[in-house]
């Protein structure tokens, strides 16, 4: 008997381990607060996408990451072993290195060393217990974080006990809190004050104002060719002859009346403020249909947007015809089939049975209509694109009445011959050559994800915007590492020719069918919307307009905010100060006052010490920011104005402090006391 005992008792001694033990996986965590320097961290997958691979080895499981990259893990000590390997992802070129660290309790347990291209992945297996958080970081190694993919290969956690891996990762939840005031019953014009169209092409443009209805509308000094509807205040019309005229617009309601000065430049210059508008793929993808984006047109009235000067109602990818997955697409002759008719025409699929049908009732309301192809056979989700049909596309879409064209790179990739900087440019003008003999104005949104770092030549192929990132997701890691990276770029934007850092994830996101709130807390969408403003970033909202909550719409309707974007003077924010997870970024406005962002970050992107990447405490609310007259090169006195809460708060000398809320923004305008 007492062998027994023994022998039981032995057992559970070897075995109790192994049975109050949980193996949890990186991959399977929530990912979201995991921080990457460019794209999202994926599971499985290398940040951009690929199959997880280093050095020639490829893993099935694991997590494909970006430096600066962290992850903090609550482990209460719970933990037991940290098993994973890593290295640089072989997707990323030569010049990528990275480090890695994990760090426990703001201990180094591991380093990585310098990895490079090729470097065989490490080993890492770790013992984590008594481990209260666990940091998982990339550095860049010291050298800038380009092109530094790295991947936590068959990475997971040994734990002790059944451990909630939602409780692993750290999140916060935050109830939406509206900080827009609702718009004055008395007339105010938000509409752009600049606006570019081509000598003898269709002009379009909607007074938007916010006030009481009914309204009137009135504008002095319309060129010839123009006509205004003063009950709509839509101007349609034409105008031959080249030049800058200035017009005063007005809308008047039983309140009052506003006036605006409005600038139509008629010359070759287009889009001389960035787009505002709405377009499908962030929320539909390929659920996209003519009713779907009729309902957005609809919702864009509705909702009041229109009147703060949303725009566009862009359609992007699948209205066209997916050819069979089975049938091989001969590369030189797409002509054939429905995709396009006997002479090469592209056709729409069943979705959209009538595309002028649509176009015109978008048109109807005073809006704007979008559409996207590739330079490829086929686009991105594999229909029927303009490769050698670019000219006879560019006819279509202005014949069918369109006003934009979102154009991107997919299986071009399969064509292009090399990867020169001549290579990606060559498709882009040759649509450019084919829009420029159509007789319309079509916006020419390039998006090839910064490819040969587009900034630098966009403008000179002739697009009016391009996209300088990958694609945007609803994650604070993506949109906060997207928009913070845009540093540096802003030289290259001004009136009719924007950085685009990808389209607004606020509101019912999800690309298509179903939908679902964005992941992004309430402050890191005002960091959104503010940032994108600063950036003078196009802004597209991608949500299903028609279920639009009041926290998101309050969020698209603040005409001081829309304004910092729609600043006539087009030039794109700096930064001005990045330190210890707080940033300041400032941008000059037309009329000599500066809109300035205070952003809590909560990362400190540059830190010395590897700990110092991770805020190992309960995350702190609030920080103070100060913004000091120096950084912004003035002198003297300045007044301050909250534009979020459109609240003046007082004049200031050499230095102004806010609180800024975790993730969160303080938008100000600063305007020097002499102006
Ligand atoms: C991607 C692009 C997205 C969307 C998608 C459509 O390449 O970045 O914004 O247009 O293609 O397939």
């Amino acid at each position: 008997m007492r062998k027994i005992i023994f022998t039981v008792l032995l057992t559970l001694v070897f075995y109790f381990p192994f049975i109050n033990s949980q193996t949890i996986w990186l991959d399977k965590l929530d990912l979201s607060s995991m921080s990457s320097g460019w794209n999202t961290p994926q599971a499985d997958k290398s940040i951009a996408g690929n199959p997880l691979t280093i050095a020639g080895q490829k893993f099935d499981r694991g997590v494909g990451t970006h430096s600066i990259s962290t992850f903090l893990l609550n482990l209460n000590g719970k933990g037991k072993r940290f098993t994973a390997e890593v290295g640089l992802d072989d997707e990323a070129t030569s010049q990528g290195s990275v480090e890695f660290y994990i760090i426990g309790d703001k201990k180094i347990l591991w380093k990585s060393g310098v990895m490079r291209k090729n470097d065989s992945a490490k080993k890492v297996d770790i013992d984590i217990s008594k481990i209260k958080k666990l940091g998982l970081l990339v550095t860049d190694a010291g050298d800038g974080l380009d092109y530094d993919h790295a991947d936590w290969c068959n990475a997971k956690l040994e734990m002790t006990g059944n451990v909630n891996s939602t409780s692993l990762v750290a999140s916060i939840k935050h109830k939406p809190y509206i900080l827009t005031p609702n718009p004055s019953d008395k007339p105010r014009i938000n509409s752009a004050k600049v606006f570019g169209v081509r000598p003898g092409h269709p002009f379009l443009y909607t007074i938007a104002a916010t006030g009481k209805r009914p309204m009137t509308f009135d504008a002095e000094y319309l060129p010839v060719g123009l006509l205004l509807n003063k009950k709509t205040g839509i101007i349609t019309g034409m105008i031959n002859k080249e030049g800058n005229y200035e017009v005063k617009l007005i809308a008047k309601n039983s309140l009052g009346k506003a006036e605006s000065k409005f600038k139509i430049s008629v010359g070759n210059t287009i889009c001389l403020t960035p787009p505002m508008g709405w377009n499908s793929w962030n929320c539909w993808a390929e659920a996209v249909d003519a009713d779907k984006v009729k309902a957005a047109a609809d919702a864009m009235v509705k909702t009041g947007l229109i009147n703060h000067g949303w725009t566009y109602i862009n359609i992007d990818d699948c209205w066209a015809i997916k050819p069979d997955s089975h049938v091989a697409m001969p590369k030189d002759s797409l002509t054939s089939g429905d995709q396009r008719d006997k002479d090469g025409m592209i056709n729409a699929n069943k979705k959209f049975p009538d595309m002028p049908a649509l176009t015109k009732y978008v048109h109807d309301k005073g809006l704007k209509i979008g559409i996207y192809s590739s330079p490829g056979p086929l686009t991105c989700a594999g229909y029927t694109a303009c490769y050698q049909h670019e000219q006879q596309d560019a006819e279509r879409f202005a014949e069918w009445g369109f006003d934009y064209l979102k154009y991107d790179w997919c299986s071009y990739g399969n064509i292009a011959k090399d990867k020169t900087l001549e290579t990606y440019q060559e498709p882009y003008k040759v649509m450019r050559s084919a829009l420029d003999k159509v007789d319309r104005d079509i916006v020419y949104s390039l998006c090839q994800y910064g490819m040969g770092e587009v900034w630098k030549w966009g403008d000179s192929v002739g697009g009016n915007l391009w996209r300088t990132t990958g694609d945007i997701n609803d994650s604070w890691s993506n949109m906060s590492g997207i928009g913070f990276n845009q540093a540096g770029h802003e030289k290259y934007s001004g009136p009719g020719h924007w950085n685009d850092p990808d389209m607004l994830v606020v509101g019912l996101v999800g690309w298509g069918p179903s939908l679902h709130p964005t992941r992004l807390t309430p402050d890191e969408q005002y960091t959104h919307i503010s940032l994108w403003c600063l950036l003078d970033a196009p802004l597209l909202i991608g949500c299903d307009l028609s279920r639009i909550d009041k926290f998101t719409l309050s969020l698209l309707s603040n005409d001081e905010v829309l304004a910092v974007d729609q600043d006539p003077l087009g030039k794109q924010a700096s930064r001005i100060f990045n330190e210890s997870g707080k940033q300041i970024w400032s941008k000059d406005m037309f009329d000599g006052s500066k809109a300035v962002g205070l952003f809590y970050t909560g990362v400190d992107n540059k830190a010395k010490d590897p700990a110092d990447y991770f805020n190992w405490n309960k995350i702190p609310t609030k920080e103070k920011i100060t913004l000091t007259a120096s950084e912004l090169g003035i002198t003297g006195k300045f007044k301050v104005r909250d534009l979020w809460r459109q609240r003046d708060l007082g004049t200031f000398k050499d230095k102004y402090t806010a609180e800024v809320p975790y993730h969160g923004v303080i938008l100000i305008k600063v305007t020097p006391k002499n102006k």
